[in-house]
């Protein structure tokens, strides 16, 4: 198999008739060939080929070819030739988010990100995002939303694309009946299709439940725990977590911590304000937690809670940003290192929290050894990423992972996000490794499109 980038032209001729610069027919092994077959997405078409005499990678396809295939418009692009029947042009990738109604933002808050990811893009391949209501599972089309070039938004109807970048945002949504067959009928036509869906926190500890080397960096869980159950771990570690199992951006999460002669405190976020609240026995904390969550407790897990390295006093924890590159490796794209805002029970930045550099976390705790950890602690996330592939049943490509080290140097993760934010990106020592996490979403588009050279495989 062949793979280059080529320029893409546009003619006027209503037959179906490619022109290939001599160089690129050459390199693609068409010399000689009075038809082709010309592919993008899922659309083939059967096409008279000649070769014009021109330096570089040129295609000019004619109206009444680009019309059949539906080729969205004209410039740099991928092309490859799995045999010499067919040529394909590509990728055709589908970045699935939800619509607004925003002016000028038609994805709502995802609008810049989706704009910097399809720029990136464009370039290279076809790379369009998409709602699932702008699917046609009939005519196997998409109704995509394409950049214009100047900032602006371009719709076109192109074929089903080759692979899927899934961002819809709605926890809730995606367990709905409609997203679940969407996916299936991505599946059932055997296009990739990554991240499959948001984790809940008790699914990955469910996860790595039978595998040891991920487990040894979890802290000890218990997925909907019983009152028995809070208070022998309570004994055993004096300080604990307490979480919803489906939670995001630390919202009902409780720090619970014993000492055998003060009592119990628990901290948790109410409102704008932080609250620490005192019980002399354990009956009285489980009284405290029923009337806020109800008899059983449910859609929680309680954590074994871990003695963080801090500043002034204030936690600090990380959020590693993984991607799977286009080798298929996984990658740390990016680190942000977050210290928590002060009496706050989590790191979040909309509770006070503050973003900085794991070079400048790291270095007022371990002095020397802080490249040291820090190198360690990539090598941890690397190896729990795979470890959590390897245990689930669907493509993985990104991952947002928490992560906290500990004053020995130990690794920890707390949680693992299939759909992580980008907010890390913003710090402005970080915005290098923010393009660096869009070139690989593209190059893994590619790797799983299998728009790759054969030895690549
Ligand atoms: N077991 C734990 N020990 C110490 N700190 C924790 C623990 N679990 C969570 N945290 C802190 O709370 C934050 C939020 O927890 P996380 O599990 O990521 O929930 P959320 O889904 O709300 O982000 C973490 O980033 C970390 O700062
Ligand atoms: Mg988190």
């Amino acid at each position: 198999m062949s793979l280059t980038l080529c320029n893409v032209h546009f003619t006027q001729q209503p037959e179906r008739i490619v022109w290939v610069s001599s160089p690129l027919a050459k390199l693609l092994n068409l010399n000689g060939r009075k038809t082709i077959n010309v592919k993008l997405g899922r659309d083939v078409v059967p096409a008279i080929i000649r070769t014009v005499k021109r330096k570089g990678h040129h295609l000019f396809l004619s109206a009444g070819l680009r019309r059949s295939v539906r080729i969205p418009k004209s410039g740099n692009v991928y092309i490859a030739n799995a045999d010499n029947e067919e040529i394909q042009l590509g990728p055709l990738i589908g970045v699935l988010t939800d619509g607004s109604r925003t002016p000028g933002a038609p994805f709502g808050p995802r609008t810049g990100f989706v704009r910097q990811l399809l720029a990136m893009g464009q370039k290279k391949a076809y790379m369009f995002a998409f709602t699932p209501r702008d699917i046609n599972w009939q005519q196997e089309t998409v109704h995509g939303w394409f950049l214009d070039g100047g900032g602006g938004w371009i719709r076109k109807v192109v074929a089903l694309p080759d692979v899927v970048y899934n961002r819809l945002p709605s926890r809730r949504a995606e367990t709905s009946s409609a997203i679940t067959s969407l996916r299936e009928k991505f599946v059932k036509r055997q296009i990739p299709f990554f991240n499959w869906s948001f984790f809940n926190k008790s699914d990955v500890y469910t996860l790595l439940d039978k595998d040891p080397e991920a487990l040894r960096h979890l802290p000890e869980s218990v997925n909907n725990p019983s009152s028995e159950n809070i208070k022998e771990l309570l004994e055993k570690h004096q300080f604990l977590y307490y979480k919803p199992t489906g939670g995001s951006l630390g919202m009902g999460i409780y720090r619970l911590t014993y000492h055998p002669r003060r009592g119990y405190f628990v901290r948790y976020r109410r409102g704008s304000s932080n609250v620490l609240l005192r019980f002399s026995n354990f009956p009285s904390l489980m009284k405290m937690l029923r009337a806020r969550h109800g008899v059983g407790l449910s859609g929680y897990v309680v954590q074994q809670g871990i003695r963080l390295i801090e500043i002034d006093n204030c936690p600090i924890d990380f959020r590693f940003h993984m991607h799977k590159d286009g080798s298929n490796d996984w990658v740390v794209a990016g680190i942000g290192a977050k210290k928590a805002g002060r009496g706050s029970v989590t790191t979040h930045i909309k509770n006070g929290g503050q973003l900085m550099t794991p070079e400048q976390a790291l270095s007022r705790t371990f002095g020397d050894r802080a490249g040291e950890v820090l190198r360690e602690a990539k090598d941890v996330a690397v190896r729990l990423s795979e470890s959590i592939e390897r245990n689930y049943s669907h493509t993985l490509g990104e991952l947002g992972l928490d992560i906290g080290i500990d004053r020995d140097g130990e690794v920890w993760m707390f949680e693992a996000n299939a759909k992580p934010g980008r907010s890390i990106f913003k710090h402005p020592a970080l915005k290098e490794q923010g393009r660096a996490s869009l070139g690989y979403i593209l190059d893994h588009c590619l790797y799983l499109s299998k728009f790759r050279k054969k030895d690549e495989s």
